[in-house]
């Protein structure tokens, strides 16, 4: 506990130096010189990592493509969902983003600037198939053949996600998109689609990301599209998210089949599914919480993985979830289980969890079948659990301006060394990790990302430390290149290592985009 609060006191000084270093320079210097002034490694370099281990920096379509309802594509439930008023800070849309669509050749030309070797992309499935199966938008195709092969002629890895909390619009309003079981075969006839058309050129696979997200935000607190739940319009947090949830790892299964049946022994490419992981600390040490923080992880993690390893739902969530808990049949565990060649584990932050178990007033849902109550804010936006925020009058780490994102280096190390133990060391990418500044800090402020540099340092300080101590990760992708449309928040939150003037649509790399450039070009 000591080392941990001394980890806390240096990162907010960090902080409090970022935001004193930012007010110096904001007159003088040229912003495109700003943000290159050297800052510590740390000691990290590509020597500090195996051999061959992949560094990159990861996106999805919507948040950065633009042209959302152009050159053929077809909404997805974002584009719906963006249109009720008050669903996103300042009612804003991603019809432009930082439309990628047009300058991808200069992104990928910065990503290679700075040094990395790969790029985590998604595909947007409405922007193949407008309506979500039958015909094909070839200019959609144009686009992904467009970006896939700038990549590869400059020489950054494509890494294809085919599922970001995008689904085509038309499948929603057709049968209820991931409600309904259709979407198994919706989805792998997408996916073979892509791996026929790219998988020549594309060797690295991803199926969805972070379909906790989807279920959770989606169908238990409604906070994401389609923005369904108990207390909305319409909704069931008892019962949808773990229909939904079901849907999605059948889905990912079918189109892993798939892949590895008709196209894997021929273009020899992998496959894999990205979840995100919060780490869960047990607020006290009593049993109680141990077993709630146990529970938390079983409830996020463990909803996709167990299954994903070992053919069926983590024990708590069979006990406490019972009925509504969908089965797998006898075919569709052979499909699900082992159905990875790989899995990427998207890490930002860690809680304090403790015991909270149900009483008469509880209202079945996904969340308040944890049986626990985190102690950090992630509950006003996420789950309405309540509890403290801190252990002892101590907030488990420093917060960025996401009100979910507590700066916990350690957990990352937690988290990745979880994975190792539980589930047999699988091969991993830790596939997003990052922290935002608030939307409206100017050019100048915003490339001495001062704190960001001293997150990046030490979470991949202890990213190396259990790669040292046995855990097999062969790649790290930081979330993300540029500033982007950040969901609820549209544009008033800043993940970049580049900063973009949302009005002139201007990339400035920020300190820790050079930060990067010296740790992965770097001699030491
Ligand atoms: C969002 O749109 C609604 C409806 O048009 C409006 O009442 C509200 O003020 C808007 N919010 C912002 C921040 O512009
Ligand atoms: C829990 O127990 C460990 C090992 O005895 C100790 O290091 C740690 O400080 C305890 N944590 C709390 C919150 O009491
Ligand atoms: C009952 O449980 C809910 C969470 O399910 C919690 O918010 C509430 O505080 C609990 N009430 C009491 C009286 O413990
Ligand atoms: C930035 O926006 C926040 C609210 O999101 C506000 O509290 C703060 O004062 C703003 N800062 C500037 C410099 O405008």
């Amino acid at each position: 506990m000591g080392h941990r609060l001394a980890a806390a006191t240096v990162l907010l000084l960090a902080l409090v130096a970022g935001a004193a270093a930012a007010g110096e320079q904001a007159v003088g210097a040229g912003v495109e010189e700003a943000g290159k002034s050297a800052a510590w490694t740390g000691g990290l370099s590509r020597r500090s990592f195996p051999a061959g281990f992949v560094f990159g920096t990861a996106a999805s379509a919507y948040q950065v493509e633009g042209m959302a309802l152009k050159d053929g594509r077809g909404p997805s439930i974002w584009d719906a969902f963006v249109k009720i008023p008050g669903e996103i800070a300042n009612n804003a849309t991603a019809d432009v983003t930082v439309d990628e669509y047009h300058r991808y050749k200069e992104d990928v030309d910065i990503m290679k600037r700075m040094g990395f070797d790969a790029y985590r992309f998604s595909i947007s499935w409405s922007r193949i198939f407008p309506t979500g199966t039958g015909k094909v938008n070839w200019k959609g195709v144009a686009y992904y053949n467009r970006l896939i092969n700038y990549m590869l002629k400059i020489g950054i890895t494509p890494y294809a996600n085919l599922y970001h909390y995008d689904l085509p619009e038309a499948l929603e309003v057709q049968y209820g998109g991931l409600l309904n079981r259709k979407i198994v075969e919706a989805f792998a006839d997408y996916a073979e689609f892509c791996f026929k058309t790219f998988g020549d050129r594309v060797k690295n696979w991803m199926t969805f990301n972070e379909p906790r997200v989807v279920a959770a935000l989606g169908y238990d607190d409604g906070a994401f599209a389609p923005g369904r739940c108990t207390k909305c319009k319409a909704g069931n947090s008892a019962t949808e998210p773990y229909i939904v949830a079901h849907h999605l790892i059948l889905s990912h299964a079918a189109a892993a089949q798939i892949y590895r049946h008709k196209y894997q022994h021929v273009q020899k490419g992998r496959i894999g599914i990205l979840l995100d992981f919060v780490w869960y600390e047990g607020l006290t040490n009593s049993t109680a919480d141990q077993d709630a923080a146990q529970r938390s992880r079983d409830f996020h993690v463990g909803w996709f993985l167990h299954p994903i390893i070992y053919g069926e739902y983590p024990k708590s969530l069979q006990v406490i979830v019972k009925e509504r808990l969908p089965r797998f049949t006898a075919d569709e565990i052979q499909m699900v289980k082992g159905s990875i060649d790989y899995v990427g584990i998207n890490q930002y932050t860690a809680y304090y969890v403790r015991d909270q178990q149900p009483n008469a007033t509880t209202i079945p849902s996904y969340s308040s079948d944890w049986h626990a109550a985190f102690a950090s804010s992630f509950l006003t936006f996420f789950a309405p659990l309540g509890a403290a925020d801190e252990r002892n009058g101590v907030p488990i780490g420093p917060r960025a301006n996401s009100d979910w994102l507590y700066i916990v280096p350690w957990g990352l190390y937690k988290a990745v060394t979880y994975v190792k133990e539980k589930y047999g060391n699988p091969t991993m990418l830790l596939s997003e990790n990052g922290m935002d500044d608030p939307g409206n800090v100017t050019v100048a402020q915003g490339v001495h990302d001062t704190a960001r540099v001293a997150y990046y340092r030490s979470y991949i300080t202890k990213l190396k430390e259990a790669i040292d101590d046995g855990a097999n990760c062969v790649g790290y992708f930081a979330w993300s290149m540029l500033d982007n449309f950040e969901w609820k928040l549209g544009y008033t939150s800043r993940f970049g290592l580049v900063y973009v003037d949302f009005a002139t649509l201007r990339r400035y790399p920020k300190a820790s985009a050079y930060w990067f450039r010296d740790v992965v070009t770097g001699k030491n």
